[in-house]
């Protein structure tokens, strides 16, 4: 990154919501009540919400004028026109469905495109892409770069698709068995690591060799902008949106949710050329989430999320915004806390293995560090390990674990202060001057790939 513009605040703050750290004593009755699991907390017992960065952000004056124009008319409204204007400009597709959130347009794509027992790769796919995969018929699979693995491996495109094991999954299977590519920017289930343009280049070469459509996961492909500006030799000079349009381009559509880089607190997309996929995606959508001028959302939403995505390429807010992630890393890391590194664009990831090296991971470790950052500093984060991914072996029915097992602490945008970073370090240096101390937790409830939302457990 060019040191000609330092960063700077690029906003102050017009509203504010008041939050309170409960007494440690609540604190422990309010994380028993909820089977020690977070999402069944109560957001007002919660100090510092890092559960999500996902449609918690802070909307501009800019998006909360839009909502006034906000035209409400079931076809036709001038806030699609507005939306598809903006996203076609970024993104340069010919054909946009409005979806309530990224999941919806993911459901929409894969009902589409998936037959059961086709292979959808990704560099990592999210929890819910995963299993909107499985919930069609697919088999999700990760064919992110080994590094990827190695929370200590410094490199500066950490999320990129190993072409190799792509090029062994089309010859092991046939592309008629692949209905679609995918890339996720940035790798939020690998540490929230991005993707290099020549990778994406690389990607988008070897699917279209085979006529394999590639697709972005683009919901947070503002940040993987940022960081090719400042790593991938070549894009210093250009703008991010030069640089988002140019990722765009190498694909053939993209879903996103744009709660992440499209700064709205609901919302999302599916874009593509292909004028037959959009005809069977928009009889889905009808079906699913409403009228291809609306999907699953009110005329409002789609003015706030054209302003929002607009918003999410200003290179000041971006540096801000990443600088912030920076921040709150370097001030857990200088605590001794093991991190996944290099830090990624929207949360800080501790590893867990190296925070606890006591536990296995059939005792949660990353787990268990979410309920200490809760007890210590009514801190929210969420497990990215063994309660997400653990699974039983298809055959076996042997317990397989991730290679990964991270506590991740989000950053809403535009949300929080220094001084709440500040209170994070310390909940994360405390806890780690006595984490031989902590014990693990066993699982009582919940399965399936989404059990981390509902599960509960008991201490060990
Ligand atoms: N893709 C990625 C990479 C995501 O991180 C998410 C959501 C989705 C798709 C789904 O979008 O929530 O709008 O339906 N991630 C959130 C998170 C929930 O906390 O990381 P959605």
């Amino acid at each position: 990154m060019s040191e000609a513009e330092p960063a700077y605040k690029p906003y102050k703050i017009k509203a504010v919501e008041p939050i309170r750290l409960l007494p440690r004593a609540e604190r422990e009755r309010a994380i028993h009540a909820a089977g020690y699991n977070v999402f069944r907390l109560a957001a007002q017992d919660v100090y510092i919400d890092l559960l999500t960065d996902s449609g918690t952000g802070a909307m501009s004056q800019a998006q909360w004028s839009a909502l006034l124009s906000g035209d409400e008319s079931y076809a036709g409204s001038r806030s699609y026109a507005r939306f598809r204007q903006t996203v076609a400009d970024i993104t340069g597709y010919t054909y946009f469905l409005p979806t309530h959130q990224g999941r919806a347009a993911e459901n929409i794509l894969f009902s589409t495109l998936v037959k059961p027992g086709d292979w959808v790769p990704n560099n990592m796919h999210f929890d819910t892409t995963r299993a909107h995969v499985l919930h069609n018929g697919g088999r999700p699979l990760d064919l992110v770069i080994e590094a990827a693995y190695d929370p200590e491996a410094q490199l500066p495109f950490k999320g990129e698709l190993d072409i190799a094991k792509l090029e062994r999954l089309i010859a092991e299977h046939g592309p008629e068995r692949i209905p679609l590519v995918m890339l996720t920017l940035t790798n939020n289930s690998g540490g929230g690591q991005p993707v290099s343009l020549s990778n994406i280049r690389a990607v988008s070469e070897l699917a279209h060799r085979y006529e394999i459509p590639l697709f972005l996961d683009a919901a947070r492909f503002a940040e993987n902008a940022y960081f090719i500006k400042e790593r991938e030799p070549g894009y210093a000079d250009k703008s991010p949106l030069e640089i988002a349009r140019a990722c765009f381009a190498l694909a053939d559509g993209c879903t996103m949710s744009a709660k992440k880089d499209g700064i709205v607190n609901i919302g999302g997309f599916l874009a593509m050329n292909d004028p037959q996929l959009y005809q069977r995606a928009s009889e889905a959508l009808i079906l699913m989430e409403g009228f291809p001028t609306y999907g699953g959302l009110a005329g409002r939403d789609l003015d706030a999320m054209a302003v929002g995505l607009r918003e999410a390429l200003d290179e000041a807010y971006l540096r801000d915004r990443i600088g912030q992630v920076r921040y709150l890393a370097q001030g857990l890391k200088a605590a001794g806390v093991p991190l996944i590194e290099p830090i990624g664009g929207h949360a800080v990831y501790i590893d867990a293995k190296r925070f606890f090296v006591h536990l296995p991971q059939s005792a949660f470790p990353a787990q268990a560090l979410v309920v200490e950052l809760y007890l210590e500093g009514g801190v929210r984060a969420v497990e990215v390990g063994s309660v997400m991914f653990a699974h039983p072996e298809e055959e076996s029915g042997k317990m397989v674990y991730p290679r990964l097992e991270m506590t991740r602490l989000a950053l809403p945008r535009r949300v929080y202060t220094r001084e709440h970073l500040d209170a994070v370090i310390a909940a994360g240096a405390a806890i780690r001057a006595r984490s031989e101390q902590v014990s693990g937790f066993k699982l009582i409830e919940g399965s399936g790939p989404l059990r981390h939302f509902t599960a509960r457990f008991e201490p060990l």
